[in-house]
């Protein structure tokens, strides 16, 4: 017992380190709700992102059970924990639980409730917290179209029935990520309710609360071990990407695997379970290897899918980079963090193709800080180039830029200038040259290869600054887009801008609050 304590208490530091701090809102949800309908005429983008980060929260959580007023009382039979994907029931249909939207978004609730556990709001949130782990520990039991609990292979199942019940029609499965990012969200929930409840240890009420959780026996019995002995025997099998078309070895997936291993293995030392500490540990070693092949040196950027016909750029790319980035506890080097060379290089690449795509990209932004003479700015970002999908069915047209994508890319760039203020340098590689060259592209300093740069240095200076601006361009975009509620769907229109797809999308609100908790992060450490 001592030594177990002793290892969570380190686990105490897990808040987040971008866990962001919302203001208490008074009355919890319905107060908000009047405030935001009055849209100022001109607003700053300070001022809109402290609006919007208010009416996103209420927007996220109104789909959430228990609470939500999207899933209470519409005729449907809605399990305490779901996290619809979007109200939407039909053109096209969302009213379901993806496995990996909800664990996304619940991960930015957890944060939340970690920021400040005593606050009003976190009381609310540790209800829905809780009801999420049992939710989702009965629907890892459930057998379904890929299989059931005994051989592990149920949990590769995408998509549930509001009820909880499985989803039997046809669908691209199974899909690995899931059971992944759940062990992470619960994982970052584990710690956050340690660290809210210190006394839990001395009580001896601690197997009680945190068996259902994490527990040594084997085959596994709680939610986070089976996920992660799901991942470490399965993340080299094929399944299909986050996008849910293609069957392959891909990038996001991979990339939060190895997150899920690697703070899994710390989780198992935590509870004495060693033997399973070393398989994670190692599995994690052998994935780490694995994540180094989706860069593609030809090609000059990383690869969404391997073997795959498509160019490879992918919004996928920075999802994967953002979620797989380690929780301060945990000590270990990411393999493509958000403001390594590989990750940016790539962001340019898919900015520069977005950008000459979507008509929309090409229209100034009235609001927008830059003066347009960049070639590395916000703009409009979708899924991939080669997609679609334009949010009710296949359009020759193409695809269209996504809310969650543009948000993702102000969130690396945050991350960036973040790392670049706590390191206090930058080294100018071969491969960093092109995006920094980019990035100060309207400025008069130019970055020299090789150089290293530190605070003493204005160009070092400029280069935080500058991606904070083109991180609030990206978010700029996003407040174009908005409606007149601050509503976000899945996409806006290419051409027109407006919204389209899945209407009130949840991950849509989580990754625009994840983007907003980076630049409050930054604005801090700066
Ligand atoms: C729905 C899927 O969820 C989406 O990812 C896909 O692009 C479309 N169907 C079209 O296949
Ligand atoms: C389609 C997206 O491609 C997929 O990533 C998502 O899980 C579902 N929609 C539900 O939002």
């Amino acid at each position: 017992m001592e030594l177990r304590i002793g290892s969570l208490l380190l686990t105490l530091f897990a808040i987040n380190i971008f866990a962001y701090s919302i203001p208490p809102l008074s009355g919890f949800l319905p107060a908000i709700r009047t405030s935001f309908i009055q849209k100022p005429l001109r607003e700053t983008l300070d001022d809109w992102i402290e609006r919007e980060e208010r009416i996103a929260l209420d927007k996220l959580l109104a789909n959430v059970k228990p609470g939500g007023r999207n899933v209470e009382g519409n005729g449907k039979h809605v399990a305490d924990g779901t996290v619809i994907a979007s109200p939407s029931t039909e053109s096209p249909n969302y009213y379901y639980q993806w496995v990996r939207d909800a664990a996304i978004t619940t991960n930015t609730l957890v944060d939340l409730y970690a920021d400040d556990p005593s606050s009003k709001l976190s009381s609310s949130l540790s209800t829905v917290l809780d009801a999420y782990a049992t939710l989702q520990t009965k629907i890892q039991r459930t057998s379904n179209p890929s299989g059931s609990f005994d051989d592990l292979q149920g949990l590769g199942e995408p998509k549930f029935q509001v009820d909880g019940t499985p989803f039997t029609g046809s669908w691209g499965r199974p899909q690995r990520d899931g059971p992944a990012l759940r062990a992470i969200t619960l994982i970052n929930y584990l710690r956050a309710y340690n660290a809210s409840h210190p006394s839990i240890w001395e009580s001896g009420e601690a197997d009680d609360i945190f068996d259902t959780l994490y527990e040594a026996s084997m085959p596994a019995r709680s939610v986070i071990k089976a996920d992660l002995e799901y991942v470490s025997h399965f993340w080299n099998a094929s399944g299909f990407d986050l996008w849910e078309e293609v069957d392959g070895l891909h990038f996001f997936t991979a990339a939060v695997q190895l997150k899920a291993l690697r703070e899994g293995t710390q989780i198992a030392r935590a509870f004495g379970d060693d033997g399973a500490a070393h398989w994670y540990n190692e599995q994690a070693t052998y994935l780490e290897r694995f994540v180094r092949r989706f860069w593609n040196k030809k090609k000059g950027h990383l690869v969404e899918t391997l073997w795959s016909h498509r160019t490879g750029l992918d919004c996928g790319l920075l999802l994967g980079s953002l979620h797989s980035y380690p929780s301060e506890t945990v000590d270990y080097d990411p393999v493509f963090p958000p403001y390594s060379d590989e990750t940016l290089i790539s962001l340019l690449a898919l900015v520069q193709d977005q950008r000459e795509r979507f008509p929309i990209n090409l229209q100034p932004y009235d609001d927008a800080p830059f003066e347009g003479e960049s070639i590395f700015g916000g703009v409009g970002l979708g899924r991939y180039p080669e997609d679609v999908y334009d949010g009710y069915g296949t359009s020759e047209r193409g695809g269209n830029p996504w809310f969650l994508c543009t948000s993702s890319a102000a969130e690396v760039l945050y991350r960036t200038a973040s790392r670049l203020t706590e390191t206090s340098s930058l080294t100018i590689t071969p491969l960093g040259l092109p995006f920094y060259s980019a990035l100060l592209s309207s400025s008069s300093l130019a970055p020299e290869e090789g150089a290293t740069y530190g605070p003493s240095d204005a160009i070092f200076h400029s280069i935080v600054e500058k991606l904070k601006l083109v991180g609030d361009e990206f978010l700029e975009v996003v407040k174009t887009h908005v409606d007149g509620e601050g509503s976000m769907s899945e996409q806006f229109d290419q051409v027109t801008g407006y919204m389209r797809g899945a209407t009130d999308l949840t991950w849509s609100y989580g990754a625009f609050l994840q983007a907003v908790g980076a630049r409050k992060y930054l604005d801090e450490a700066w």
